[in-house]
């Protein structure tokens, strides 16, 4: 074997023999002869903190990441020696510390080993910033998947991939090309059926390779800081993933306006344009609730300013909007224009909440208005002060929402793209560089957008979007995947991104759909907009120097598709709603990749197209133009197609006709999707009935259906109505039983059930275990009743 000694080559430092173990409660700190210090923390059984020292000395333990409120604590925790080494022992693991080289090995508690160090942590001291650039590496085996880190636009699965975190300003990106916008070092292996996490919590540039260097072996290191890592055991994934969740937190139910369709341009000016686009969705009946206001509402590209040019009454315009039901989204970059006439820039010049440079100047770069001075967000100070510069636009102009942008921060003409390393920051009252601060600024700034736009839109629920990110933004605002291009690669890629972002704990995301960059024909916008409805976040945005991205821009055939797919996911309101709960709740992805939704099922470990929506509907985009259908991979289990009602059973890849107005979708057997009718924009219409597709499946299925009053905070004290459907399928029988939640009364008095797939013809019926004349209840076609919303159990009955 070869000792860490022998191995001092390159550079890299090796900690040595354990000479100390001491133990504090849920702590365990190993110190070698070297000066290295492993402390573990077992935070719940199968949640396990690793951090190392060298020369002793821990840094200050603050993270941006991980959420105050996520839960902590732990159960059981033995530690034992041998000669060679000790033995942690949780409820759910057992890890080695090997006494030679301070590396560990994970093993569940069955004995199946399911992470080991290889050379285990080193490092190499930086001699031109001080500290060190802190390295692990992992034994990976032949069989080993490596899914989720943010936005990577490469295949889902990464192994042989090598990835880097650093926010980055990427117009145009291609695939494989990285880094992009978000920075998220967390990542999930799956070998032989059992799932894990490794959670990298080091806001430095960090690296990832997952087998591409040395074919066995992953390894992940950062520029600086501590090498600081989160070990989460599944063995399932969605134990993963809502574990990392919990620990990097989720965000507040939005308002659910925020979850309708939403149009945008670099720019809507002047007034009469944005009014002009508004009313062309009314006029032609194509759903929208939110029109957005890129750079060019301001007065010079100054940030919270108006061109009074073209918008000589903001306030009136936004309420006529709001009257026409549309929300206005505005935007707000970082930079703040280097102006002496600017009210902005001279507060924070006298406050002194710029960034400065390592030897006292302030940072200053270009963007879109010329010279900008960029406040340090990660001071809390200038939070606070950026939070209150929305009032005036929130509570007195009535802007609904805000839209940050340019955050990685993104600096013009420059080849870095973005601020020198040598810009200080405060985070927080830890002093650093731009190099430990870079992926945090953007997330700190919405942050502070965030506290400042929930305070003045008070009582109603804030909505925001950010470009950067770092894990835990989430917390804050959604997100957008950044300047794409209009062809069919980018379709695939914002599909794989939608699908990595969920697994990596961010799930209310969404793409420029149609594409930023260049001009989409008529095709491939409509086979975006019928993925794009099926993203948290859905919206149309683009350049706009190309020619219009409307939804009529393609002429009739096409509107008439865009409308039908935008409709749909109106009707789907109050089940992606649902999904958003059961997100913020239970920590579960919007969207659930194959291997997710059956990581035993090997054939899901390679698959990128077909995801799954919510819990309960199946998806594949068609990502090629001229197509008819295509083949797809049906997962095991028994699905309805959602077009012809045919049942299908999975397992297997299968031909799917998709003509331009379709797209492969399925709808899992037992499910019960609940349906709102067509809106033209959240609320427009009172909910006079709500329905459910209810798809029979011999055996048992759960659905929810969580609803609230769509927008403050009521829920929190109650006053939401959950639904528990519980379906029971037989031979000859179908059973819903009804479990109800929460003091919340809908506005509908009753349901209308819509069944499909039955294999019997209804002869009985009973509500509440009474029975009822089926003419009462059967509406039109014999498979649809109407029920009151209060019943608790509909047993229906009859013959094959
Ligand atoms: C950036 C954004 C884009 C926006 C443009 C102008 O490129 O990513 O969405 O339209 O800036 O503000």
């Amino acid at each position: 074997m070869i000792t860490n000694t022998e191995l001092e080559y390159k550079g890299n430092l090796y900690p040595n023999h354990i000479v100390e173990f001491t133990q504090d409660t849920d702590k365990l700190y190993f110190t070698t002869e070297n000066g290295v210090v492993l402390q573990i923390t077992i935070l719940r059984g199968s949640l396990v903190r690793f951090r190392y020292a060298t020369n002793y000395n821990f840094e200050p333990d603050f993270s941006y990441a991980i959420d105050p409120d996520s839960t902590m604590g732990y159960s059981k925790l033995d530690v034992v020696e041998n000669n060679s080494e000790y033995i942690i022992s949780t409820a759910r693991l057992s890890i080695l510390v090997d006494k030679k080289t301070l590396r560990t090995q994970i093993s569940d508690i069955e004995g199946n080993i399911i992470n080991e160090d290889e050379l285990g942590f080193h490092w190499e001291e930086n001699y031109e910033y001080g500290g060190n650039t802190v390295k692990m590496s992992k034994i990976s085996q032949i069989g080993e998947s490596f899914f989720g880190m943010g936005d990577k636009a490469m295949h889902s699965n990464l192994k042989g991939k090598k990835v880097e975190n650093w926010v980055t300003d990427q117009f145009a990106f291609a695939k494989e090309q990285d880094p992009l916008y978000k920075a998220i070092p967390f990542y999930i292996g799956l070998n032989k059926g059992k799932a894990y996490g490794i959670f990298f919590d080091n806001s430095f540039k960090t690296s990832f390779d997952f087998s591409q260097e040395r074919r066995n072996i992953t390894s992940f290191w950062a520029d600086g800081g501590e090498l600081n890592y989160y070990f989460i055991f599944g063995p399932d994934m969605s134990r993963v993933v809502s574990s990392y969740s919990n620990l990097t937190g989720t965000p507040e139910l939005p308002p659910m306006w925020a979850l309708g369709f939403h149009q945008s341009k670099w720019s809507y000016y002047p007034e009469s344009n944005v009014k002009e686009v508004a009313s062309e969705f009314r006029n032609r009946k194509i759903p929208c609730d939110a029109i957005y206001l890129d750079i060019d509402y301001m007065d010079g590209f100054r940030c919270f300013t108006w061109d009074k040019n073209h918008f000589p009454d903001p306030k009136r315009m936004i309420q006529e909007l709001e009257q026409d039901g549309f929300k206005t989204v505005i935007m707000i970059d970082p930079g703040i224009k280097v102006d002496r006439d600017y009210w902005v820039y001279n507060e924070a010049l006298e406050n002194d909440y710029f960034c400065k440079r390592g030897d006292g100047p302030l940072m200053h770069g270009k963007v879109w208005p010329g010279e900008c001075n960029f406040p340090d967000f990660t001071n809390p100070a200038v939070r606070e002060w950026w939070a209150e510069l929305y009032k005036e636009f929130m509570s007195e102009l009535g802007v609904h929402a805000v839209w940050n942008d340019m955050n990685e921060p993104a600096v013009m003409e420059v080849p870095t793209k973005t601020a020198p390393l040598d810009t200080r920051h405060n985070y927080d009252g830890y002093p650093c560089t731009h190099r430990k601060a870079h992926n945090v600024y953007g997330m700190q700034m919405v942050r502070a957008t965030y506290e400042g736009v929930k305070k003045y839109v008070y009582p109603k629920r804030p909505f925001v979007i950010t470009r950067a990110a770092f894990a835990g933004t989430q917390r804050y605002a959604s997100t957008w995947t950044g300047d794409n291009v209009a062809t069919w690669e980018h379709l695939w890629i914002a599909n794989v991104q939608m699908q990595r972002m969920c697994l990596s704990g961010y799930s209310f995301v969404g793409s420029d759909i149609g594409g930023f960059a260049e001009q989409p024909d008529g095709e491939l916008f409509v086979r975006w907009i019928q993925l794009g409805i099926f993203h948290p976040f859905c919206r149309v945005h683009s350049s706009g120097d190309h020619g219009d991205q409307e939804p009529w821009s393609f002429g009739v055939e096409i509107t008439d598709i865009v409308r039908k797919f935008i409709e749909l996911r109106y009707q789907l309101l109050p089940y992606l709603y649902t999904m958003f709960y059961k997100y913020t709740k239970e920590n579960r992805p919007m969207i659930q990749s194959l291997v997710y939704y059956d990581q035993e099922d090997t054939q899901t470990h390679f698959r990128t197209d077909e995801f799954i929506f919510g819990e309960k509907i199946l998806v594949c985009p068609i990502q090629e133009p001229n197509a008819q259908g295509r083949r797809m991979y049906i997962p095991k289990g028994e699905w309805y197609d959602f077009w012809t009602h045919e049942s299908v059973i999975g397992g297997k890849e299968k031909w799917v006709a998709a003509g331009l107005d379709k797209l492969p979708i399925f709808i899992k057997a037992g499910a019960i999707i609940p349906k709102y009718p067509i809106q033209q924009y959240v609320g427009e219409k009172k909910i006079e009935e709500l329905l459910l597709e209810v798809y029979y499946k011999m055996g048992v299925e759960a659905s929810e259906v969580y609803e609230d009053a769509n927008n403050g905070y009521d829920y929190k004290k109650g006053r939401y109505a959950l639904s528990n459907y519980k379906l029971t399928g037989k031979e000859n029988s179908l059973t819903i039983q009804l479990f109800k939640d929460g003091s919340f009364e809908t506005e509908y008095e009753t349901i209308k059930l819509n069944l499909h797939g039955l294999p019997f013809q209804i002869e009985s019926v009973m509500v509440d275990n009474e029975e009822i004349e089926l003419e009462s209840l059967i509406l039109s076609g014999g498979n649809i009743l109407r029920i009151d919303k209060n019943f608790t159990s509909l047993h229906l009955s009859g013959k094959e």
